[in-house]
């Protein structure tokens, strides 16, 4: 249960009985959020609509019954109510939290979710980390909290770099090469393709030659393509898993997928009258788009040469997810600088019906990566880094790390708690900052076991899970209820109170979908039961403080496990 709405509604009920009509009541929490306070709003209001005195109203609605014994409650000012939460009240929100730690199911809406999609002609580079990791745990939350939600892999497979790279392959392959090794590192295939794209006439004529026989549907460019396509997506999905991304290659509905739909959505939009020509492209022009000098910009939707560009499988996207999927919202995790292609996509899919006005399609934005030095990140020769190496490098780096912290865990389990803490460190320092602006990747910072951190947080995992193994007790099988909760020291209490704020946390990430709002509550839950663990002695303390206090810690624990499940972060029993 989120606190403030059930403050918020019982707050309604009992001002609108003391009015004598209904009227709403809003909280707000008030000063930070771990001391427990909140201010009720919307009493000045419904004074005003009877004509009596604020203050006056505020005292009779804290002298009606249920709510006296959760609260401690003072009128102030000309007609606010302010509240603190009674240990008495967390101590019983604290009982039966649940397996689903006190989030109530949502009523459930049908969601797209379109992240990752990386281009298939090169590998995944450090790039496609932000849409990649913010995305799933956009799609973990929306699924916890119980939405029907569909993950769209958009990725880019059709085009004209598909030429250039099926008449290399013919190439080698008449040359004897054997494709399958060739294709192992998709990236410098690619860049021998476009190298000889570059500097051999006769080889690009050939490419562009290609492009048009794919496009008609030519056998053998076909099988060449088919297998590149696959070759490449083996590679997302080897990636993929590394990350702990739950993208499966079912969820891959390629621009390809939609090119039987292009021909429709041209014939669709020419029906209403919406396209023109515009020096031998077929465009829609919508006035609230103006380029440079105040001349109209047109979204085109078929080039001169009859190839389809970006924005028609776009268009054929948003109509398949509206008219099939039936979406109630579709969210696009895509980088800022496509905000404009979104837009016009968006723009246009609504001018053509297939976006009905309540449904909500979305541009999730979000910043570049950047180096330290606050450059664009890439190699030394100005290629882009390679995701897999980076993935690679956080594993290696976290290994010497966890090696020097505790040399005595046996080599196997050192190996997995490295993979555990180098890939956590690598997708929290993404989530963890507001999306939509650019972000350092400093290994030094996300790696270190200080701060907001993954590794901060695993390790308070540990440390709390390693209470119960030291006294021999199964976490699991800690009582949820019929314990009595005694929450008598300050420590206890700010735990217990940020324990019991994980579903607000999960509705504040919604908001915006910003991660890194979960990401702030878990910090804040780690660092209260450090706090808590320095003060209150949990096994060597006499009953009922210590039965109390591992119900707690297990609440605690579960909270912590949970939320970075959410986020895509594994965790381990010791590190
Ligand atoms: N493949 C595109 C790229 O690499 C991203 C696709 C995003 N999704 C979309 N529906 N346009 O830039």
């Amino acid at each position: 249960m989120n606190i403030r709405w059930y403050l918020e509604q019982a707050f309604s009920e009992r001002l609108s009985e003391v009015a004598g009509e209904p009227v709403a009541a809003q909280v707000r929490q008030s000063g930070r959020p771990e001391f427990g306070h909140y201010q009720v709003n919307g009493v000045m209001a419904a004074a005003k609509k009877i004509r009596t005195n604020p203050r006056e109203l505020a005292t009779r609605v804290l002298a009606s019954e249920p709510l006296a014994d959760v609260l401690s409650a003072e009128v102030a000012g000309p007609g606010f109510i302010n509240l603190t939460l009674t240990p008495g009240f967390l101590a019983s929100q604290m009982l039966d939290r649940g397996d689903r730690l006190g989030v109530n199911p949502v009523t459930p809406e049908q969601i797209v979710v379109d992240y990752s999609a990386p281009n298939l002609a090169k590998e995944m580079h450090i790039g496609h980390l932000r849409s990649t990791s913010i995305g799933d745990a956009i799609v973990r939350v929306l699924e916890f909290l119980g939405h029907r939600v569909t993950r769209a892999n958009h990725v880019g497979d059709w085009g004209a770099q598909f030429g250039s790279l099926i008449a290399y392959m013919d190439m080698l392959s008449r040359d004897g090469h054997a494709l399958s090794s060739e294709l192992k590192d998709l990236e410098r295939f690619y860049r021998a393709a476009s190298a000889l794209f570059k500097s051999d006439p006769d080889f690009a004529s050939r490419a562009r030659g290609y492009v048009v026989k794919l496009q008609a549907g030519d056998p053998h460019c076909r099988e060449l393509w088919q297998q590149f396509i696959n070759e490449s997506i083996r590679h997302c999905q080897e990636v993929y898993e590394k990350f702990n991304i739950t993208l499966r290659r079912e969820d891959i509905r390629a621009e390809s997928a939609y090119n039987d739909d292009l021909p429709k959505v041209i014939a669709e939009l020419q029906e209403l009258g919406l396209l023109e020509e515009n020096e031998g492209a077929r465009c829609v022009f919508l006035p609230e788009f103006v380029g440079k000098d105040d001349r109209p910009l047109p979204a085109i939707i078929q080039k001169s040469d009859g190839g389809y560009p970006y924005m028609a499988s776009d268009l054929a996207a948003v109509r398949y997810r509206s008219r099939e999927l039936k979406v109630n919202r579709a969210l696009y995790v895509v980088g800022g600088e496509q905000q404009l292609h979104l837009r016009q996509v968006f723009a246009v899919a609504r001018a053509a019906g297939y976006i009905a006005d309540e449904q909500v399609f979305r541009h999730l934005s979000f910043g570049m990566v950047l180096r330290p030095d606050g450059s664009r990140f890439k190699t030394r020769e100005g290629a882009d880094v390679k995701l897999v190496d980076v993935l690679d490098e956080a594993v290696e780096r976290a290994y010497g790390l966890v090696s020097d912290k505790n040399p005595e865990l046996p080599e196997s389990e050192r190996r997995n708690v490295a993979r555990v803490v180098g890939i956590g460190a690598v997708k929290y320092a993404e989530l963890s900052k507001n999306r939509t602006t650019d972000y350092i990747f400093d290994w030094d910072t996300m790696l270190s076991f200080e701060g907001n951190t993954a590794p901060y947080l695993q390790y308070a995992y540990t440390r709390i899970r390693s209470i119960f193994r030291r006294a021999g007790i199964d976490p699991d099988q800690v009582p949820q209820s019929g314990t009595e909760l005694v929450l008598s020291d300050q420590h206890e209490q700010r735990l217990a109170l940020t324990v019991l704020r994980f579903p607000e946390a999960l509705d504040s990430v919604l908001e915006d979908y910003q991660a890194n709002v979960l990401c702030g509550y878990l910090y804040d839950l780690a660092t209260h039961f450090m706090a808590f663990y320095e003060h209150c002695p949990v096994l060597d303390v006499e009953e009922p403080a210590r039965s109390s206090r591992l119900m707690l810690c297990n609440t605690a624990v579960r909270t912590l496990g949970q939320g970075l499940d959410l986020l895509g972060i594994e965790t381990v029993e010791r590190m």
